[in-house]
């Protein structure tokens, strides 16, 4: 069966993060007024008030998997709760309506709005254990790369596979203490290190594009954002493992009794089971993957990236908004 444009087999079907895509703008346009005032926690709460609202518009039937937290600690988009109008696919949903509060409040740069979907039943959920070890690279690292390796390994492997010299190759890293002794081994192996002050969804994914300057991003950093940054990489055809970091005996037992392995490799296909998965993202505050949220006169302008894996397409978006209509 064919149409003007050709055999019909080859046009995909809707894409949900076209429509995903308006809470994520939703959420950065609400977080502008927040930024650089100090205000942590009011930045996150007027996003997550504005993601919720404009998810409720979108036609499918979405299960948050990954959160603000248990129903008790969050009130809204809580993981459990039912989003969307019910009509349409049923989705495996995490959001975050900003990861970089911190970046946020302070008025720094690399803060974003980001949605993850996928189909029902495929997203791990890892919200028992607060961290998560990632290694997370460009399509280069597949079958090159091992978190079961030295960090030096993996950096040759990785610089041999992209045809750069080692002292080319750049990796992010959350700048925390408890990395200071990977942040060694990397410019001890003879790279350089990105120091990331938040924001590892954006590190991850800068990672994984050819046109970033990024080439690896490693260390411990929240487990949700781990799942968020796979459904990206599931669409950039890139390479990312996790392995849990529980804080303490208590946390790793609180994870194994709701099903997660410690000690154990998750590879791309464990964090997110499925082909079909979806990623916005919408800038709050300018970073290398998307710019901020601006007022230009009468106009609120946001900038995404919007990935889906069965395509694998990723769109840009820029879109302009009457600022009246948000006072
Ligand atoms: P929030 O904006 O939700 O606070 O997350 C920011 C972030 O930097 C994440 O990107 C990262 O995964 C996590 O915090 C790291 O946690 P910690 O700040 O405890 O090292």
């Amino acid at each position: 069966m064919t149409n003007s444009a050709g055999p019909l087999s080859v046009h995909p079907d809707r894409n949900l993060a076209m429509e995903l895509v308006r809470a994520t703008e939703a959420a950065a346009i609400r977080a502008y007024p927040f930024i650089g005032r100090g205000d942590k926690n009011g930045a996150d709460g007027a996003a997550v008030d504005a993601m919720r609202a404009f998810l409720n518009t979108v036609d499918f039937a979405g299960t948050i998997v990954i959160g603000e937290g248990e129903k008790d600690d969050a009130p809204m988009l809580f993981n459990g709760e039912s989003v969307g109008t019910g009509n349409g696919p049923a989705c495996d949903i995490a959001v975050d309506p900003i990861d970089g509060t911190s970046l946020t409040s302070a008025g720094r740069q690399n803060a974003i709005s980001v949605i993850a979907a996928s189909d029902r039943g495929t997203m791990l959920d890892a919200s028992s254990v607060f961290y998560m070890d990632k290694l997370v690279a460009g399509p280069e690292g597949v079958g090159v790369l091992d978190i079961r390796q030295s960090i030096a390994e993996n950096i040759r492997a990785l610089a041999k596979a992209k045809g750069k010299q080692v002292g080319e190759i750049l990796v992010a890293v959350l700048d925390r203490p408890r990395h200071e002794g990977i942040i060694q081994e990397i410019r001890d192996a003879g790279a350089g290190t990105r120091l990331l002050l938040d924001g590892d969804v954006a590190g991850g994914i800068n990672a994984a594009r050819e046109e970033a300057r990024i080439d690896m991003c490693i260390g411990i950093g929240g487990s949700p954002e781990g799942i968020v940054t796979a459904c990206a990489i599931k669409a950039l055809g890139g390479f990312i493992q996790g392995r849990l970091a529980p804080k303490d005996d208590d946390e790793a037992q609180g994870g194994i009794d709701a099903g997660l392995k410690m000690d154990y490799v998750y590879e791309a296909n464990e964090l997110v089971n499925s082909d079909n998965t979806f990623f916005v993202a919408t800038g709050v505050t300018d970073g290398a993957l998307v710019g901020g949220v601006r007022r230009e006169g009468p106009i609120i302008r946001t900038d995404s990236i919007i990935m889906r894996s069965k395509s694998g397409t990723i769109r840009r978006v820029q879109a302009d908004y009457l600022a009246e209509r948000w006072a």
